[in-house]
This record gives C-alpha cells, sequence and structure tokens, in this order.
C-alpha cells in the first residue's frame, strides 16, 4: 500500500494566500464539471524541499484553455492561450500561473519536439525529466492536497538524488542533460548512478538539439546562484564542449564569476556579464562559432564581440596618467558587460584602476548646458552643437570646469 501523503497544509504554510485561494477555487470548477485539477512539476517539488517556488504549474484531465476562461470570470486578469498545446497562462496582480490539459507524448525522433496527445495524470508525469519533478497534488476538493509520486520522487529528494523516469530519456530529449545538471547543482544532490551513466552515454545527443534549445538552457544555466557550479560539472562529464569545444569550466572560471557576485551584489551579474567571463579567452573566431551556433541575440552577440574587441585594445589602458576624457572616450562605446568581464579578467593593476574609475565615476558625468542652450547661446545649429557638447563634455571629464557657469563661460568665449 503506498502511503498517503497529504501537502495541504505545506500549500497554506508555504504559498501567498491569494495563489492559495486561487488553486481552491480553480480545484473546486474542476470538481464541478467532473474533472481533476493537479499542480505539477517544480513547485511541488519545492514545497516539499521547502524551497520559495510561486510559479504554479497546473495540470487538468480536461480542457485547461476552458477552465482558463472560467478563471478568468472569477479573477479579473490577462489571460494568453496556446490552442495547439492546449496550454493557457493565467496572469493578474503580480502573479501569473499556468495550466496545460493533461497529455502524453511521443518522441518520433531524438532532439526534435514531441508529438502530444490528451493524457491522463499518469500520462503526463511520465513525459517529465526526473523523478523529483514528476509529482503533482491533488486539487479537487475531496482529495485536495494528496501527492500523487508515482516515481519515487519523495524518496529521490529525501537522498538527495536527481533520477530520470526511464531509459530514453536523455535521448528524447537532451537539453535533459543540462537541466539534470542544473538540478544537481542548485540543490546540491547528485544524478543517481544509472542515470549518471545514461547522462554519460547520452552527451553526444545534444548535437541534435537546435541552437536555440541550447542557447535557453544556457541562460537557465546564467541564471542560476552559482552558474560556476553547473559549467565545471559539464566541463567534468564533457558537456561544455558541446557547446564549444574551446570553453573552459575551471578554478579561473569560477574565482571570475564569484568576483563578479562581489562587484555586482546585491543584485545579480546579468547573463551577458557570465557569458561574456565564460566566452573571455576564446579566440575571436571562436567566439563568432558560439555566437552563430547559440544564435544569440543581437544584444548578447554585441557583448560577446565588445568584450574581444576591448580585450585586444586593452593595452592602451596600461600607460600612466592618460586623462579621464581619453579614458572615458576609449571605453564609452562598449556595453557595460564587456567592459566590467575586462575589468574582472585583466590581470594589470593599472587597467583595474582605470576602468574602476570609467565604471564609478566618468560615465555618470555630463555637461549641465543642452543642445538647445547652445543654439541660444548664439552656436550655429548643426554639427558645430555636438563638436561644443563634446568639449564641455571633455572639460567636465577633465575637470578644468565644473559648474554650470563655468561652461557658460567657456562657451562664450568660443562664440566671441
Ligand atoms: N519538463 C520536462 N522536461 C523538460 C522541461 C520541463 O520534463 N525538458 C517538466 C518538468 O516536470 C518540470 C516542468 O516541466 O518540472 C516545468 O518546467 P520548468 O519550468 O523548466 O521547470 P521547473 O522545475 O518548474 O522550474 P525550475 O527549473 O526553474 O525550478
Amino acid at each position: 500500500m503506498p502511503e498517503i501523503v497529504s501537502l495541504a497544509s505545506k500549500i497554506g504554510r508555504q504559498l501567498p494566500s491569494e495563489l492559495v485561494n486561487f488553486v481552491r477555487v480553480a480545484g473546486e470548477l474542476a470538481a464541478n464539471q467532473g474533472q481533476s485539477l493537479y499542480l505539477v512539476g517544480g513547485v511541488v517539488r519545492d514545497l516539499l524541499l521547502r524551497r520559495p517556488n510561486f510559479d504554479l504549474d497546473l495540470v487538468l484531465e480536461g480542457d485547461a484553455i476552458n477552465l482558463a476562461e472560467q478563471l478568468l470570470q472569477v479573477r479579473q486578469g490577462r489571460i494568453i492561450t496556446h490552442r495547439r498545446f492546449g496550454t493557457a497562462e493565467l496572469q493578474w496582480d503580480k502573479w501569473s500561473v499556468d495550466l496545460a490539459t493533461a497529455r502524453s507524448e511521443t518522441y518520433v525522433e531524438p532532439g526534435a519536439l514531441p508529438s502530444v496527445s490528451p493524457g491522463s495524470i499518469e500520462d503526463d508525469l511520465f513525459r517529465r525529466d526526473f523523478t523529483i519533478n514528476a509529482m503533482a497534488v491533488m486539487l479537487n476538493p475531496n482529495r485536495y492536497g494528496l501527492l500523487i509520486d508515482l516515481y519515487g520522487g519523495r524518496d529521490d529528494l529525501e537522498h538527495k538524488l536527481i533520477r530520470v523516469l526511464h531509459e530514453n530519456s536523455f535521448a528524447d530529449d537532451a537539453t535533459r542533460i543540462w537541466r539534470g545538471l542544473r538540478y544537481e547543482q542548485r540543490l546540491n544532490f547528485q544524478l543517481g548512478e544509472n542515470s549518471l551513466k545514461l547522462l554519460k552515454r547520452n552527451v553526444s545527443m545534444l548535437d541534435t538539439i537546435s541552437g536555440d534549445r541550447i542557447r535557453h538552457e544556457l541562460e537557465l544555466v546564467l541564471e542560476e546562484e552559482f552558474p560556476e557550479k553547473v559549467l565545471l560539472r559539464a566541463k567534468k562529464l564533457k558537456v561544455l564542449p558541446k557547446l564549444h569545444p574551446a570553453l573552459k569550466g575551471d578554478d579561473w572560471l569560477a574565482e571570475k564569476f564569484e568576483q563578479a557576485r562581489e562587484l555586482i551584489s546585491p543584485n545579480s551579474p546579468s547573463v551577458g556579464l557570465y557569458l561574456a567571463l565564460l566566452a573571455y579567452r576564446l579566440n575571436a573566431k571562436e567566439s563568432e562559432h558560439l555566437i552563430s551556433q547559440l544564435r544569440l541575440s543581437k544584444a548578447l552577440a554585441q557583448i560577446l564581440k565588445d568584450t574581444h574587441n576591448l580585450k585586444a585594445e586593452l593595452d592602451w589602458l596600461a600607460q600612466p596618467g592618460p586623462r579621464p576624457s581619453s579614458i572615458y572616450r576609449f571605453l564609452h562605446d562598449y556595453s557595460l558587460s564587456a567592459i566590467t568581464a575586462n575589468l574582472l579578467a585583466c590581470n594589470s593593476l593599472v587597467i583595474y584602476q582605470h576602468i574602476q574609475f570609467f565604471l564609478d565615476k566618468l560615465r555618470y558625468i555630463r555637461p549641465s548646458l543642452t543642445g538647445n542652450d547652445l543654439k541660444r547661446m548664439g552656436i550655429t545649429p548643426g554639427p558645430r552643437i555636438k563638436e561644443v557638447l563634446d568639449l564641455l563634455h571633455d572639460a567636465r571629464l577633465d575637470e578644468r570646469i565644473t559648474t554650470k557657469e563655468g561652461e557658460i563661460d567657456l562657451v562664450e568665449g568660443w562664440v566671441d
């Protein structure tokens, strides 16, 4: 006889009351039409682990879009539906809840997205990546809170294990390789013995995954609290070279990621900064390859290009005593993440100090006078305005003037 476990009190304690009320109402509505509604996936895992997670995923044995539309009558908000997948996302106030129709999936070929058909909650749990993510909680009032744990997820949480549900899991969807490493390092768990063996055997299946999907996985890694732990583990398991063979997951990377956190604290470093550090030791050609392989967004691609262009020119900043305006002109066109990556990666104190001077002070300095002020003062509209503004900016940066009056005197001198 399987143990009967209720998560009703955990839901009450750990979720905000608005979400608790919402799932109760949703469960009642589903029950009224003879359907079953479940809380599934990551939030169930995190309820059991007492980790905060308010991203609710609900699965209905029935038409999820229909239920979402009914819920919209109760909770005023926004709904986004994907009819092809039978899913809906409800948003109200600061909350967002995903609703999906229970489904079964079959993988026609490795790496491709699965073909999907409506199914039971058992089917829906069986299609999932790991046992710890394959649990559900019943939300219908007559069995509210009942844990459905068909694959030993709760046991695995207790033993700190990441286990796949079946032998083909990584081959069906090799993004699970990255997901497995993420959970392992985030939770301080370990892949189970057989799962680790399967993962190693299927590393080559990462080649079947599109650049877009791999990029998404990498972005998720870089959004983790300690991304370097995942990258070092990925290096060890020969997963990292699948992103690019020249990437290194080593002590240098770990140190730089840690320094990035110290520098950016109390916020987390951006994905762009972490990515710039990860790609820092690639040469220009390798970096270009990574950009196209992962189909990086324009902004991320620019960060990587800037990082390498700046790195190539960085020695200029090693000279003693450049004018502040020269430091500003040298750095200001590069993206902030590229500049910060170079600050962290350079190993010259002088360069470090010059970049820090730019980041802490110079980048905020602006002249007080505007283009309109200059026109009023008799400067001919056109390129001359920009020239004068640049001269004022330089004078401010170099502290040759420190007040608006000083700027006015300077301009009046030029006009005469
Ligand atoms: N899932 C899966 N295989 C994937 C992606 C997702 O089986 N390749 C399932 C898992 O059950 C997962 C759920 O879909 O729990 C939701 O996916 P996602 O939001 O990525 O995972 P969470 O566990 O909710 O979130 P996180 O990783 O941020 O904790």
